[in-house]
């Protein structure tokens, strides 16, 4: 047995550091041409091993946990932003029962008191800021309040939502300043940030444990957030969740949905933008299934059921995840050498796993003209009948396959895969939908279509993401 290969680099230490940084997809796309879909490279100080294509996601997706563990990658990074005794911060079998409890929390019962708080965000956000007849704005900005507000409205609950305005939105920037690679490389630094981040949970504590006892001071109300589900939820040994772990674990679930719902939502109008006949087509199908116009300030409550029956949008969605997956990088540490099978190579203790799905999702040997965004290769025809995710693709919220053998995961799969998905789906169609009724979208003509931007822990467009809205009216 051999270690995978490893890239060279020139300068001690440091290693391929700035190459991945710039371009990772570009850098594991090289390596893997010359190395095959595994191999390690050094970055300040730690070995990394890029495990791609569909046997290098299986093999970090489906790791053992005795071997292979996420917390020890991610907590250090983690543990400033969502705070103690969460998610990463607990042992594993803790992490599986937060993540049910959660799970409970994002039923199809509360899903359909949702819509109504998606549209009515989305629209009291456009009826402050886009005021114009036509304007051009900062596309990802504005996506991304709104994603912060139906989310929160959601999920905390509207206590603390109608808190934002009084700067518990300045909190959560704080802690999101903890979440950059930074963090992840020199996570030994004293950096302000960490200092800042302690304070805002602090402050953040006394919040949430605020509504909390006013909540069970009146336990007749009746609450569809997820606030309400983990103040209520039960350990298997009969113990409640403390307080501190209900508020930590709703900002933890804030910031998993933040940037990856706001890059994909905003990805979506950016490439609709770029190809109006998708969203007219996008259109037609909503007011064929609504049975009305809809078009115009007043846009008509679709069921959940409509949400999630519109197929087209669910492949813009599907689509914009495929070529843009917002995490580029899955992160694992080895703590005990591990085989990677039918291969002769061991990675030895103290090595980091990276998976990349982006690698395996624009690789044309799955997909057909594989960086280019064309939703309609999701439809159901036969026209598309070789897709490799055909058998296991299903209309309704992106339900794709939990399996890792699958070239596309923009959710991940395994132990650690993501709960947020359907949430994702209805929070992001929802709003799309309400975005496509009000609005024709095109790109900033001098600007185009943003490249993407690497630099940030989720992928997102480069910014200024400049588009064009231009009212619609009946
Ligand atoms: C895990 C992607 C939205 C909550 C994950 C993972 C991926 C992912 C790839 C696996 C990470 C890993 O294996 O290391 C996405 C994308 C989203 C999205 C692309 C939106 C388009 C959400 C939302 C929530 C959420 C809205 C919460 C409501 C979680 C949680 C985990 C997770 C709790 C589990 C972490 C673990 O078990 O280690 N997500 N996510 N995500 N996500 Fe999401």
């Amino acid at each position: 047995p051999s270690e995978p290969p490893f890239v060279p680099y020139y300068i001690p230490f440091i290693g391929s550091m700035v190459q991945f940084g710039m371009h990772p997809i570009n850098f594991i796309r090289e390596n893997q041409k010359k190395y095959g879909n595994f191999f390690t490279f050094l970055m300040f100080g730690r070995k990394m091993t890029v495990c791609v294509d569909i046997d290098g996601n299986d093999f970090v997706f489906n790791a053992r946990h005795s071997h292979v563990t996420a917390e020890d990658a991610y907590n250090s990074l983690t543990k400033p932003v969502f705070g103690a005794d969460v998610v990463y911060d607990v042992p594993n079998a803790v992490l599986m029962e937060q993540k049910r409890m959660v799970k409970a929390g994002l039923s199809i019962e509360n899903f359909k008191s949702y819509i109504p708080i998606f549209i009515e965000e989305t629209n009291q956000y456009i009826d402050k800021h886009w005021t114009k007849e036509e304007d051009t704005v900062d596309m990802l900005k504005a996506i991304s309040e709104m994603i912060i507000m139906t989310a929160s409205h959601t999920l905390l609950g509207p206590e603390i939502r109608s808190k934002l305005y009084e700067g518990v939105a300045d909190l959560y920037h704080t802690l999101d300043g903890c979440f950059t690679p930074i963090h992840f490389l020199f996570e030994w630094l004293p950096l302000p940030s960490y200092y800042a981040s302690d304070k805002a949970h602090a402050e953040l504590d006394g919040i949430f444990g605020k509504v909390i006892k006013e909540r069970r001071a009146n336990p007749d109300a009746k609450h569809t957030d997820m606030l309400d589900v983990l103040m209520n939820a039960k350990y298997k040994n009969g113990k409640d969740m403390t307080d501190k772990q209900v508020g930590n674990m709703l900002i933890a679930l804030l910031m998993a949905g933040q940037h990856t719902s706001a890059a994909t939502t905003t990805w979506s109008i950016l490439n609709l933008a770029d190809q109006p006949a998708v969203a007219d087509k996008a259109r037609a199908e909503i007011e064929q299934m609504m049975g009305t116009k809809v078009i115009g300030k007043d846009v008509p409550e679709p069921s959940y059921e409509q949400v999630k029956d519109f197929s087209v949008l669910d492949n813009v969605v599907r689509e914009t995840l495929r070529i843009r997956s917002p995490l580029v990088e899955i992160m694992r540490k080895v703590i005990k050498p591990v085989a990677i099978p039918n291969t002769e190579y061991v990675i030895p203790a103290g090595n980091y796993l990276v998976a990349s799905t982006a690698i395996s999702a624009l690789d044309e040997k799955y997909y057909k003209n594989a960086e280019d965004w064309v939703p309609s290769r999701w439809e159901q025809s036969d026209e598309n009948e070789g897709s490799p995710d055909k058998a296991t693709t299903d209309y309704g919220f992106g339900a794709t396959t939990t399996s890792a053998r699958s070239p596309n995961l923009p959710f991940g799969a395994g132990r650690h895969r993501c709960i947020g998905e359907q949430f994702a789906y209805l929070q992001i169609k929802t709003i799309l939908y309400v975005l496509l009724s009000r609005f024709e979208f095109s790109l900033d003509p001098k600007r185009g279509m943003p490249e993407r931007n690497y630099q940030s822990m989720v992928m997102l467009p480069e910014g200024p993401v400049l588009a064009h809205y231009k009212r619609r009216h009946d």
